[in-house]
């Protein structure tokens, strides 16, 4: 049960007192400083009602959603690197994304599933991180502390950081995916059952350098997200262990930096003639 009772900056380093509840249902702080009741500082009513899903749950449900994200990030870098192979085999594995499993499947099956998982992900995410930073500010009472300790640059960032991500996926489908007049590059051609035309899209929308810079914006602030995300992942599954700790935290900064240096190429490498 969430204590009701919420210290003041001076009680912060200090163990509180467990609270006992009173006939009236509100609780009392044993030893509590009238004065820093009557101030404000301190409270002894509940900051905020017992959740019907627990922290726990929602936490769980970022760390999984997310890992999911980064997976899925991976796969989609190897299949981004393939650019440098040319035209024709960039095409050819576009066009082979949509012929997965078939004809057990249908044209785009594969894709499919995969866009509702990650649809479902990106929701269950986004309302589970609202929940938590809601749950967490009124947590903290009416006299906040400010300036806590072990906070990192990127960590105090994830809304920011994933606003702006949202708003890049938004971009990014309607740029290569959809070809969005306005959004896309002018000569988006759409592919067909027959072929794809991914390679030429990509290199006409990353040859105009606002986008390629929006690209690149967006893949550091991706990186930003993951680091902090993937070591988030690491103490909301609960790991314990010295060595899986320190394990799952190399490998949570591996990934995230394989992702920013493989992507990142790919706009770099357009922008200065290399890929064209
Ligand atoms: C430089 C980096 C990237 C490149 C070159 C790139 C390239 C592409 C291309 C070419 C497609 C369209 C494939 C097709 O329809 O033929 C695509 C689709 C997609 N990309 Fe990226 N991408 C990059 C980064 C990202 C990032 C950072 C994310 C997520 C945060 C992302 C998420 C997606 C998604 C969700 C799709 C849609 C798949 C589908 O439903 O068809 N991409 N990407």
């Amino acid at each position: 049960m969430p204590s009701p009772v919420s210290p003041g900056p001076q009680a912060a380093t200090t163990t509180a007192p467990t609270p006992e509840p009173t006939p009236q249902g509100r609780a009392t702080l044993p030893g509590a400083e009238p004065a820093a009741l009557a101030a404000g500082r301190v409270t002894d009513t509940r900051v905020r009602t017992a959740p019907t899903v627990p922290s726990w749950v929602l936490k769980l449900v970022m760390a999984v959603t997310g890992t999911i994200f980064a997976l899925f990030l991976l796969v989609h870098m190897f299949g981004n690197l393939k650019v440098f192979t040319g035209a024709e085999h960039f095409n050819e594995y576009a066009h082979w994304l949509h012929t997965i499993l078939e004809p057990f499947l249908p044209w785009n099956g594969v894709l499919w599933i995969l866009r509702v998982v990650l649809s479902i992900s990106l929701v269950a995410h986004v309302v589970a991180a609202v929940l938590l930073k809601q749950r967490a500010r009124r947590s903290r009472g009416r006299v906040p502390r400010k300036r806590l300790p072990l906070k990192t640059f990127a960590g105090r960032n994830m809304l920011v950081t994933g606003i702006v991500l949202f708003a890049f996926i938004v971009f990014h489908l309607l740029d290569l995916t959809v070809g969005t007049p306005g959004v896309a590059p002018a000569s988006y051609t759409a592919g067909t059952t027959e072929a794809s035309f991914a390679y030429q899209n990509l290199v006409a929308s990353f040859q105009r350098p606002a986008a390629a810079a929006f690209y690149i914006v967006a893949l550091l602030t991706l990186f930003l997200h993951l680091a902090h995300g993937l070591v988030t992942v690491v103490h909301d599954l609960g790991m314990t262990g010295r060595r899986t700790r320190a394990v799952a935290f190399a490998a949570g900064g591996a990934l995230a930096l394989a992702i920013l240096l493989g992507n990142i190429l790919i706009p770099v490498a357009v922008l200065t003639g290399v890929v064209k």
